[in-house]
């Protein structure tokens, strides 16, 4: 087997979609032998999983595979098609999709992780070139696409703030959209407006992806959450469906809990709690949108301790958006709403899974996401930034339509990778 026996049974559960209990019984071992085939090599209790059991595995996830190819045969044509928005393809909103075609885009996503651990390269976009607009601030947005990009052998150019761009002269979206198109290939745009990045798509025909639309939307935020989720509950042996998140913080103007919930709605019968100062709560029209599907239960928490005492799997801490509103607004957000050790070890149990879209705002009196946590291996922001390379990577190659291609791409890196890329990464962190 040429991944960790960990790694390739965490894979085949999350993409069967079972638990630890009905993946043992479905492969006809016990649930113990199971649990010491996937502890750490170090451990004690490690055990070696037989040759047999692999094959096994790994021809129930073909025939699932199989199945899956035959029931999007019967849907119409590729992804990108299927997720396209009046006939252009491109990434707007979460709305493009259906559970069916996100999950198929996390496919796509798995593919791309012996590549993003750099393993493995690729150049399936030879020759493509990325225009990547950001007028606003960023770090992870503009630099993972721009990674993502070229790791899939294509190039990348920038503009970032309205300052080097010609906006400041007055140019206007549809021609900035139109010129370049006739430079690059695709393009991620950031911009302060809600809808303006749905103005530059209907100004190009060349794929475009929102990188973050005012207080609107972030989809590919969103997608990289989900798939977070979904990699650490099949960690810990659990199902989406079902699960409890809450959501902390500035909720009427994070555009990143805007798109995840609505993705999460995509799901059955979730629990959401949602803890918000007064007057930074979720918008009524996105709770109207969650609330028509899968059968969820929504319930505003006052506090953070009320909010996180049912027990939640999943804890989504947010930034409070100074740049969105006046200074005065801010006074509602006090300690109570920080996520911090004390709260979680009062509230929580060990399988909780702290996420946080960052950045965090580290400066004294900002309340946002402790440092305290920072060794604690619940908390999963890092692995979450860790999959913005290979969500995004399948984000680019749906859109450009070279997800076939990928796999038989795939060459040996010539150079020698850290097994770990942060210091702090506990085992199941690093890179495999
Ligand atoms: N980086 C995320 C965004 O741009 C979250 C944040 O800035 O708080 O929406
Ligand atoms: N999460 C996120 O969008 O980060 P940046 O603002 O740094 O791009």
């Amino acid at each position: 087997m040429s991944v960790a026996q960990q790694v390739f049974l965490r894979d085949a559960m999350r993409r069967l979609n079972l638990t630890r209990d009905v993946f043992s019984a479905r492969i006809g071992v016990k649930r113990r032998a199971l649990d010491t085939w996937l502890l750490p090599e170090g451990s004690q209790e490690f055990r070696s999983m037989p040759d047999v059991v692999g094959r096994f595995v790994t021809e129930i996830m073909d025939n699932d595979l199989l199945l899956r190819k035959y029931a999007q045969s019967t849907q119409s044509g590729p992804l990108r098609d299927r997720i396209a928005v009046d006939g252009k393809h491109q990434l707007l909103s979460v709305d493009q999709f259906s559970r069916e075609s996100v999950e198929e885009l996390f496919r796509i996503a798995d593919l791309m992780q012996p590549i993003a651990r750099r393993r493995k390269v690729s150049r399936v976009l030879e020759g493509a070139v990325l225009g990547n607009l950001f007028f606003e601030a960023s770090t992870r947005t503009r630099v993972s696409f721009g990674a993502a990009f070229c790791r899939l052998g294509g190039s990348v150019c920038d503009t970032t703030g309205f300052t080097f761009s010609s906006m400041a002269k007055g140019e206007s979206i549809y021609d900035t959209s139109r010129v370049m198109s006739g430079y690059v290939d695709a393009m991620v745009v950031r911009h302060p407006d809600r809808g303006s990045v749905a103005e530059f798509a209907r100004a190009t025909n060349i794929p475009v992806v929102n990188g973050g639309d005012g207080p609107g939307e972030h989809p590919s935020q969103a997608l990289l959450d989900l798939y977070t989720i979904l990699t650490e509950f099949s960690r810990l042996g659990k199902l989406l469906d079902g699960a409890h998140i809450a959501m902390v913080g500035d909720l009427k103007y994070g555009r990143t809990v805007h798109s995840l919930i609505k993705l999460l709605a995509l799901y059955r019968g979730l629990k959401f709690t949602l803890v918000a100062p007064r007057g930074l709560e979720m918008p009524n029209d996105i709770l109207e949108q969650v609330g028509r599907n899968g059968g969820h239960v929504i319930e505003q928490a006052g506090s953070l301790e009320e909010g996180l005492s049912g027990g939640v799997d999943v804890i989504y801490a947010t930034r409070v958006q100074k740049e969105r509103f006046a200074a005065e607004e801010l006074e509602g957000y006090t300690l109570d709403f920080q996520v911090n050790k004390a709260i979680i070890d009062k509230c929580c149990g060990p399988d909780v899974v702290i996420m946080h879209p960052l950045p965090r705002d580290s400066r004294p009196g900002a309340n946002d996401l402790s440092v305290d946590l920072n060794h604690d291996s619940r908390l999963a922001i890092f692995r979450q930034t860790d999959n913005g390379i290979p969500v995004r990577m399948a984000i680019f190659a749906v859109l450009l339509g070279v997800e076939g291609l990928v796999q038989h791409s795939l060459r040996d890196v010539t150079w020698n990778p850290p097994s770990h890329v942060g210091p702090d990464d506990s085992v199941f962190h690093g890179l495999d």
